[in-house]
C-alpha cells in the first residue's frame, strides 16, 4: 500500500483515539460479558489475553489497516526470505534460519544457510556432549556482553531447576569485581571459559578474556591452557591470535544479530547446563512462533497484536513506557532480555532511509518480578500521572511442590491486572482512589519449560519488528553505542597515560580528580 493509505489509516486512528479517550475499560467490561471471549488468543500452551486494553473491535480493525498500509506482511516475508532489510549495514536478518523457519534452501555470500545451521548444530550438539561428560570440568565461565551475554543468561536462570551440566557462571561486566571473586573460588584445571562475541573485538569481553587467559597461563602449560578456551564467533582470526584454535572455535555469521543470537552457537551455555535437546526444545518453541506470525491472520497474531498495541499507547496516546512483569522468580531477568531486545532494536531516531522521524519510537522497557516488583514501583503504576502499559506473565504450572504459594503467586498477577484495568474510589479519599484504566496484556504458559520459553522469547523478537516495520526504522542496527565507545578508548589512554585530554572542561577536571585521588 501507498504512503498515502499509511498517512491515512494513521490519521484515523488519531480520530478514533478522541472517541476513545473517555472510554473506561471498566464500562467495557460491564457493557460485554464477551469482551475476554473477543480480545484473546490461544496457542500450543500459551494465552495471551488482550482484553484489558483500551480498545474497541474497531480500534483493532485500525490497527490492522495501519499495518497493511505499512506492508507489514511483506517485510516479515523479507526476512524470512533473507532480503537485506538491515539496511544501514546491507544485511540479511536471519536469526529465525538458526530455528529452520527461514525460506528453505537460502545462500548467502555463497554458503547455504541449512547446511551452515545443521553443522553448527551438530558441533553444538557433540561440543556441550563432550563438556557435560568431562570429569574434570566443574565450571564453565561465559565471557561475553550484550547479546552475547544477556539471552542465554537468562534462559540458563528461567530453567536452572533442571540443569545438570557443570556450574555455569557469566561474566560481562568490565568491572573486575565479579570476575576476580569468582576466579578466587575456581581452579584452572576444572575451568573452561565461552569467549562469546561476534566480532571478538568488544573492550569487555576481550579484557576479561585476557585475564582469563593470564589465570590459565599461571597454572597450566603451554600446551594445556589453550583447551580451557571455547569461542564463539564470526572473527576466528581473531579467536586464533588469542590462541583458541579452529577446532574449539564455533562460528557465527553476519546476518546473526548480537540480541537475536541466543539460537545460534552463542547458546552453547544453554546446551550445556541442559543437554541438547533442551536447546532443540527451545528452538522448537521459537519456531512454533515463528510459524503463527507466519501464517496467522494479522487479527489473529500474537506478535502483530502485541506490537499494534505498543503503537497504539506510544503514538496515539503518548505512553513513554512499557513495563514487563513476569510472575515467576526463574524468569527475573525477562525484562532485561526484552529491554535489550526493544531498546537497541528501536530506539531509533531516523527512518530506514536516514530522515529525521516525525513520532516517537521504543518506549522505555523496565520491569521486575512479581511479586517483589508489587512492593517496590507498582506504586507508580496504580496511582502515577504516567499511565504505563504492562505485560504480565504467569505460569501455571510449577514443580517446586510448594502449590500454596503458587496458588498465591497467580493470584497476586490476576489482582495486579485486574486493579490496573478497574481501578476504584468514589473521588471523596483521593490518597485512596484509583484510577484504573491502565492497560495490560496476560500472556499465561502452561509451563516454563524449554519449549514455552522459546515461544515467549520469539514472540518478543518479532513484536520488536512488528513496530519497527510501522516506525519505519531499521531495528537490526545499533550504531548509538559507537560514539561511546571511541570516547571511552580516548579517556582509557589518558587515565592510563596522565596525558591532558582534549575534552570539554567536565570531562577534563573528572579524569585530573581520578588521577589526584586515585590510591
Ligand atoms: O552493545 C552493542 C553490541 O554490539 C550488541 O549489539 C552486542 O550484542 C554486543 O555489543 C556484543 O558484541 P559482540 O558479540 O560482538 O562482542
Amino acid at each position: 500500500m501507498s504512503n498515502n493509505k499509511k498517512t491515512q489509516s494513521w490519521a484515523a486512528l488519531k480520530e478514533h483515539q478522541k472517541t476513545l479517550s473517555t472510554l473506561h475499560m471498566r464500562d467495557a467490561f460491564d457493557d460485554n460479558p464477551k469482551r475476554f471471549d473477543e480480545f484473546h488468543i490461544a496457542l500450543d500452551g500459551m494465552l495471551f489475553d488482550y482484553s484489558k486494553h483500551r480498545i474497541t473491535g474497531e480500534t483493532q480493525e485500525l490497527l490492522m489497516t495501519l499495518a497493511r498500509s505499512c506492508a507489514l506482511e511483506r517485510y516479515r516475508d523479507d526476512m524470512f526470505a533473507g532480503e537485506a532489510i538491515n539496511t544501514s549495514e546491507n544485511r540479511t536478518v536471519l536469526h529465525t534460519a538458526l530455528r529452520g523457519s527461514a525460506q528453505p534452501r537460502l545462500e548467502i555470500d555463497g554458503e547455504n544457510i541449512d547446511s551452515f545451521v545443521n553443522q553448527t548444530l551438530k558441533r553444538i550438539e557433540s561440543l556441550s556432549d563432550k563438556v557435560r561428560g568431562h570429569d574434570k570440568i566443574t565450571d564453565i565461565i561465559s565471557i561475553g556482553i550484550g547479546g552475547s551475554d544477556i539471552g542465554p543468561r537468562m534462559v540458563c536462570d528461567a530453567l536452572a531447576d533442571n540443569a545438570s551440566g557443570p556450574h555455569m557462571h557469566f561474566i560481562s561486566n568490565v568491572d573486575g569485581g565479579p570476575l576476580s571473586a569468582l576466579l578466587d573460588q575456581l581452579k584452572p584445571e576444572h575451568t573452561l571459559f565461552l569467549i562469546a562475541s561476534k566480532n571478538f573485538g568488544t573492550v569487555e569481553t576481550n579484557t576479561n578474556a585476557e585475564t582469563a587467559k593470564a589465570w590459565l597461563m599461571d597454572t597450566l602449560s603451554e600446551k594445556a591452557w589453550p583447551e580451557h578456551f571455547i569461542a564463539i564467533t564470526q572473527n576466528s582470526e581473531a579467536a586464533k591470535a588469542f590462541g583458541i584454535s579452529d577446532y574449539n572455535t564455533l562460528p557465527m555469521r553476519e546476518w546473526i544479530g548480537g540480541r537475536y543470537s541466543l539460537w545460534s552457537a552463542i547458546g552453547l551455555p544453554i546446551a550445556i547446563s541442559f543437554g541438547f535437546r533442551e536447546f532443540k526444545a527451545l528452538l522448537s518453541g521459537a519456531q512454533a512462533m515463528d510459524e503463527h506470525f507466519k501464517t496467522a491472520p494479522l487479527e489473529k497474531n500474537i506478535p502483530v497484536l502485541m506490537g499494534m498495541l505498543g503503537i497504539w499507547y506510544r503514538n496515539f496516546f503518548g505512553f513513554t513506557a512499557q513495563a514487563i512483569l513476569p510472575y515467576a522468580q526463574a524468569l527475573e531477568s525477562l525484562p532485561a532480555y526484552v529491554q535489550q531486545l526493544d531498546m537497541e532494536s528501536n530506539g531509533k531516531h531516523v527512518t530506514r532511509d536516514g530522515k529525521m522521524i516525525e513520532h516517537a519510537t521504543s518506549p522505555i522497557v523496565f520491569g521486575g518480578q512479581g511479586t517483589n516488583a508489587q512492593h517496590a514501583f507498582f506504586q507508580h503504576l496504580h496511582q502515577g500521572t504516567d499511565i504505563i502499559p504492562a505485560d504480565f506473565i504467569a505460569v501455571i504450572n510449577h514443580e517446586h511442590g510448594l502449590d500454596n504459594h503458587h496458588t498465591t503467586l497467580l493470584a497476586n498477577a490476576l489482582a495486579q491486572a485486574q486493579a490496573l484495568m478497574q481501578g476504584n474510589g468514589d473521588g471523596e479519599t483521593p490518597h485512596q482512589d484509583f484510577p484504573g484504566n491502565r492497560p495490560s496484556s496476560m500472556i499465561m504458559l502452561d509451563q516454563l519449560d524449554a519449549y514455552h520459553l522459546g515461544m515467549l522469547l520469539a514472540l518478543y523478537e518479532h513484536k520488536a519488528v512488528v513496530q519497527g516495520c510501522i516506525w519505519d526504522i531499521n531495528s537490526f542496527d545499533q550504531w548509538g553505542v559507537e560514539l561511546g565507545k571511541k570516547l571511552a578508548q580516548n579517556i582509557t589512554d589518558a587515565l592510563e597515560t596522565k596525558a591532558v585530554l582534549e575534552a570539554d572542561s567536565s570531562t577534563q577536571n573528572l579524569i585530573k580528580h581520578i588521577s589526584l585521588r586515585k590510591e
